[in-house]
């Protein structure tokens, strides 16, 4: 009685849909209004093209229409790039990124990059803030060099950083593979250790690795690029210069847990062996294995730590096992072009906002970023 009473049921809901579904066919011959009745299991789109008179480049395409619209408020830095370049450089398309403000009103996330917030907030986007919009908090730096901008503790419902416990993590992943990769070639050496360095501003935090440096080039002759060498370095001579190193000192401006910038990306790709100062050995160790790079804190100091590099200078064999790591790990180039400096961090965010569609309440940015 009651599994009957359940089919009859059954029955009357697909005579019912079945009849809703011929007369929405019917109606559609004289409406093109039949958005109410579309299932998923028909495409939109070829209702559209059934369409007759229907001049198409009125319809944009509806998979581009679905996309989240990502709007990017400021520039950062103003260094401009072509949105397009996420699909071209990371294969990233899963958002409608734009700069268009006119968008604000549609926009499912807004990027914001803090460094250009004015202290008086009067750069933000307007109020009322869409229902369903989230604000992203999009910084590169670390503690050390975030100005602690009043009133936006609890604005920004997702957050964008090196950070591994960012909502949106930007990092240069190494990436394993199962099959061994080809024999490392090392470049070609005629330096020993090289050092890029165009920032010296000790209100950066410099002080720490400054005086690390004026200790140990009093034991090991250090050839510095950049700036403080009198000359900016070129893009295009930044891989190639690296590689004719042996060692690299990638010295990070201030010392905070997963700052650990491209830095370590640059040697690591090119196959010139980092000597890290940042955070503990064990922080740069989850990004790294282990023995792909020289910690100065592996010695007791800095002369100690010339000694080493100095004795692999004349030991081929004992400074080729920095290299061993390579057999099924790989770390890949950065994108070294001044006006690039962002892009993976906007691509990234484009991405996530494709994918991820959770409800997150906004929280204290400060309290998550300076502990
Ligand atoms: C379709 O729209 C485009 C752009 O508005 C226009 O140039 C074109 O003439 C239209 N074609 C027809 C068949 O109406
Ligand atoms: C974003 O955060 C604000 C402030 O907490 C909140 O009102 C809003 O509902 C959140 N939006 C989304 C889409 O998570």
């Amino acid at each position: 009685m009651f599994a009957s009473a359940r089919m009859h049921h059954g029955v009357v809901i697909v005579t019912c849909w079945l009849a809703g579904f011929v007369t929405c066919l019917l109606f559609f011959q004289y409406s093109k209004n039949c958005e109410s009745f579309t299932f998923a299991s028909i495409p939109e789109q070829s209702l559209i093209i059934e369409s007759s008179n229907d001049n198409k480049s009125t319809h944009p395409p509806p998979a581009q229409q679905e996309k989240p619209i990502l709007l990017l408020w400021v520039w950062p830095e103003n260094y401009r790039f072509d949105f397009s370049d996420c699909k071209t450089i990371y294969n990233i398309d899963g958002c409608h990124l734009t700069d268009d403000r006119n968008l604000y009103n549609q926009a499912d996330a807004v990027l914001i990059f803090h460094k250009a917030i004015k202290w008086d907030l009067s750069n933000l986007p307007p109020s009322p803030r869409p229902p369903f919009q989230r604000w992203i908090w999009f910084h590169v730096e670390s503690p050390t060099n975030t100005p602690k901008i009043p009133g936006l503790e609890n604005l920004f419902n997702l957050t964008l950083s090196y950070r591994r416990s960012a909502d949106i993590s930007v990092r240069y992943p190494l990436t394993v593979s199962k099959t061994p990769n080809k024999e490392f070639e090392l470049p070609k050496k005629d330096k020993l250790l090289c050092w890029f360095v165009s920032n010296n501003n000790p209100s950066t935090g410099t002080g720490t690795r400054m005086k690390y440096y004026e200790e140990l080039k009093k034991h090991i002759n250090v050839k510095i690029f950049g700036s403080l060498s009198g000359s900016r370095m070129k893009s295009e001579d930044y891989f190639p210069t690296m590689a004719s190193c042996k060692f690299y000192l990638s010295f990070e401006n201030s010392i905070h847990k997963d700052y650990i910038t491209e830095k370590l990306n640059g040697p690591l790709a090119v196959g010139t062996v980092p000597v890290v100062l940042g955070p503990p050995r064990e922080n740069y160790e989850q990004f790294a294995p282990g023995d792909s790079f020289i910690h100065v804190n592996d010695f007791p100091s800095a002369e100690l730590l010339a000694q080493h590099l100095l004795r692999l200078d004349k030991d081929d064999e004992a400074y080729r096992h920095y290299f061993d790591w390579r057999k099924h790990v790989s770390a890949n180039r950065h994108l070294t072009i001044w006006n690039q400096e962002f892009i993976t961090y906007i691509c990234h965010a484009c991405e996530y906002i494709g994918i991820h569609k959770e409800y997150k309440q906004a929280h204290d940015i400060y309290n998550w970023f300076f502990s």
